[in-house]
């Protein structure tokens, strides 16, 4: 039997969802006026969707992308991005926003995709920048598929869950921020954290608190930075 890795006190994953980035202005996808209460995910975010009406889904992402370019990084995002100067930091996000990378996080996972990059619809392998002004049903690949977001929609395969699962397991702290956990599989990568783990979660609100974790309710604005302060000047686990 193999034994199990151990874990590095050094290493915190960070696992994150829709709620940090709400203080950036940024819409979550649950609650009152999150963006499934105005939009239907089988017209916008499954295959089935984008082969009855490419461009509604093209409306829908199009605004999407304008709104993570009209965003900045919020105290929780920029909070993260400092724990770097003592830990190992894997930041592993549901999000299809770019808010980690440009608070300066350096080791970012994305679960569900990246808003800022369109694929070609029928050749995985072609990526290229998702247009600020958006994508039209004119834009091809050099193939001549039309062009598509590059975020993962239901039905169809989570990217990188694996190593996610991996990071998550040898952490020596995970730090679960701004998600519902109700969609699978993402959500069940919170068991993956070691026993021996601290864990936390920090929400506004959640209906299950995972086996082993505290909660802390409240603003991912709020809360981080004074944990992250806490983490930084304290020793390690
Ligand atoms: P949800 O919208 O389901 O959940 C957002 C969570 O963030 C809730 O628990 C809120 O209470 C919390 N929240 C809201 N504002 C917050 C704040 N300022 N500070 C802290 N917490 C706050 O979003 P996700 O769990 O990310 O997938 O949704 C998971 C997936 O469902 C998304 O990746 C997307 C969606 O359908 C796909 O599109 C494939």
């Amino acid at each position: 039997m193999s034994r199990p890795p151990s874990i590095d006190p050094n290493c915190i994953a960070v696992f994150t969802g829709a709620g940090i980035s709400a203080e950036s202005g940024l819409k979550t996808f649950r609650g009152s006026d999150g963006l499934w209460e105005n939009f239907r995910i089988e017209e916008v975010a499954t295959p089935e969707g984008w082969a009855r009406d490419p461009a509604k889904v093209l409306a829908f992402y199009n605004a999407r992308r304008r709104g993570v370019a009209a965003a900045q990084p919020n105290a929780a995002h920029q909070a993260i991005a400092r724990l770097e100067e003592r830990f190992r930091v894997i930041v592993i996000t549901q999000n299809i926003d770019d808010l980690h990378e440009r608070a300066g996080s350096t080791e970012v996972i994305h679960l569900h995709g990246t808003i800022v990059q369109a694929r070609s619809s029928i050749d995985h392998h072609y990526r290229t920048d998702y247009p600020l002004d958006g994508l039209s049903l004119d834009d091809r690949c050099p193939l001549g598929g039309a062009l598509r977001p590059n975020v993962v929609w239901f039905g169809e395969a989570v990217e990188n869950l694996e190593i996610a699962a991996k990071h998550l397991a040898m952490a020596g702290r995970v730090l679960v921020i701004g998600t519902s956990l109700t969609v699978f599989p993402a959500a069940g990568l919170v068991s993956a954290a070691s026993f021996g783990a601290e864990k936390t979660i920090v929400a506004q609100e959640l209906d299950h608190c995972p086996r082993g974790y505290r909660f802390l309710r409240g603003k991912a604005g709020e809360i981080v930075p004074t944990l992250v302060r806490q983490w930084l000047s304290t020793r390690s686990p």
